[in-house]
């Protein structure tokens, strides 16, 4: 079956059967200029763990057990590579701390995340498309908090030209120590010392839910634009003093709503509003992770919160619409068994003010036999047709001589990630802004009132 891809030099689409097993993902013209033109530049390939071995002059391994059927992509950017190797460092602005240099790194990522945390299971950071060169003015970066979506936005950078990781922060030294390291970057503990440094124009806050706001205080105060991780708090309140924050310094703010940025919701979104399946009545949407995600996660939010709020938003965006009434059923059963006082599945009906209906099944109930460990779908019905989307396979394994591997196609973050980029440098309004963050999570906080109460709640919450 011929699949289409998007050539990593030249940035063209084209058909392709073969797939493309250790070798960069380019057309056939780029691929006969390359063989003949200068050696591989900053490309990101899907490579082999042997070939990499070789190029590092590392013995070859044992590689590490896999459980059978469990696809394994093992995904280098040769720009990382060439960082670690690059022996001169930089002089260090004062103040900042400099991580001891770490063997090389290769991200290996198998289908399991165990716990599921993304919205999006583990397809976010997506490298068989490299982006096209830009020739933009370099944006510095800085991330705070570096936990397990800190560390996806840095590997979603390494393969954005037009923007550099300069500093991490992180209230875990440990934590900041490991993920400097790795990224070969200046660490802090304090944000506020990352948002002072002049190299930084932006910031990327992946702190907890709850810890959001005195992360946005000290990169408001050092004047960077913000593009902050959903959801925007777990409080009103909280929200508003986020929005209110960034108001007054005058900075970008965005709230990390990544299924704006997944191409199949965009394109969902398209068709509705320009009626290509008549009036919308009704939006269904499913998000359930794994079973375990709470040995991550350990009870600290609603999935109401961590997972549902995506598609709060996503439907808002949908529907074009405000929400006014919310009913949520939730069954509290298996993860209070084990301590943590997370819902385990929950079921949420909205009507939005247009007279469109909405619902989401949301829960931390996906066995962990499951083959892909999560379960994502959409449904929009309108009067003149409907789309429905299996999100469930979100990727295409390959198996040939070279091995087994997937490839993705939707590098969602990556495209958040430049939207915010251009935003900052162009002076444009974030697709996603901070009152739509607060809007997502005032739904989210009525669900949540309404699974408890058993009652429905109107909007706005007062
Ligand atoms: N968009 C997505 O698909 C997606 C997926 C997962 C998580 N998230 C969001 O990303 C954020 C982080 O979640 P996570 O799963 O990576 O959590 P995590 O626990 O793995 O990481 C959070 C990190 O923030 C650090 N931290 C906490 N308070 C801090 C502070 N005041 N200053 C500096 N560092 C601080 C912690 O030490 C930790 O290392 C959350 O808002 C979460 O909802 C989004």
């Amino acid at each position: 079956m011929a699949i289409t891809y998007r050539c990593t030099t030249c940035g063209k689409e084209f058909e392709s059967a073969e797939g493309f097993a250790g070798r960069p993902v380019q057309c056939d013209a780029c691929r006969q200029s390359a063989a003949s033109g200068p050696p591989l530049s900053d490309q990101t390939l899907f490579v082999s763990l042997d070939q990499i071995r070789k190029q590092k002059g590392e013995k070859e391994e044992p590689e590490a057990p896999q459980e059978e059927g469990r696809a394994q992509t093992i995904d280098v950017s040769f720009k990382q590579i060439r960082q670690e190797e690059d022996a001169n460092v930089e002089p260090q602005p004062q103040g900042a701390m400099v991580a001891p240099r770490r063997q090389f790194r290769m991200e290996i990522e198998t289908e399991e995340d165990n716990g599921g945390p993304s919205v999006l299971g583990d397809t976010m950071v997506a490298s068989a498309e490299k982006r096209k060169p830009t020739g933009l003015k370099e944006l510095g970066v800085g991330i705070i908090g570096v936990g397990w979506m800190g560390q996806k936005h840095a590997e979603a950078l390494a393969d954005i030209h037009g923007a550099r990781l300069v500093a991490v922060a992180d209230a875990f030294k440990e934590t900041a120590e490991r993920v400097g390291g790795d990224f070969d970057v200046d660490f802090y503990v304090d944000p506020r010392k990352l948002a002072q440094r002049d190299d930084v124009d932006c910031v990327i806050i992946a702190t907890n839910d709850e810890a959001h706001v005195q992360p946005v205080a000290a990169a408001a105060a050092g004047g960077k634009h913000i593009l902050l991780e959903k959801p925007i708090a777990t409080t009103l309140s909280d929200a508003d003093q986020i929005i209110r924050l960034c108001e007054r310094a005058n900075v970008k703010l965005m709230i990390g709503f990544i299924l704006r940025f997944d191409n199949r919701y965009a394109r969902v979104q398209e068709a509705v509003a320009n009626g290509e399946i008549g009036e919308l009545e009704s939006i269904f949407c499913r998000r359930t992770n794994l079973v375990t995600s709470q040995e991550r996660l350990k009870g600290r939010v609603s999935v109401l919160s961590f997972l549902g709020v995506h598609d709060f938003d996503m439907m808002r965006w949908v529907a074009g619409s405000e929400v006014k009434r919310v009913h949520t059923e939730a069954v509290w059963n298996l993860h209070r068994k084990h301590g943590f006082d997370v819902e385990d599945t929950t079921w949420t009906l909205l009507r939005f003010e247009n007279g469109v209906i909405g619902s989401l099944e949301t829960g931390w109930v996906v066995p962990t036999t499951h083959p892909t460990k999560a379960d994502f779908k959409l449904e929009v019905t309108g009067t003149k047709g409907m789309i429905t989307y299996d999100l469930t396979r979100q990727e295409l394994m390959f198996t040939t001589e070279a091995g087994h591997y997937s490839e993705r196609f939707n590098p969602m973050l990556q495209y958040q990630l430049e939207h915010f980029l251009d935003c900052v440098r162009n002076d444009r309004d974030p697709l996603v802004t901070g009152i739509d963050g607060r809007a997502a999570l005032e739904i989210s906080l009525a669900a949540q009132q309404s699974a408890k109460s058993e009652q429905i709640v109107p909007l706005p919450l007062t």
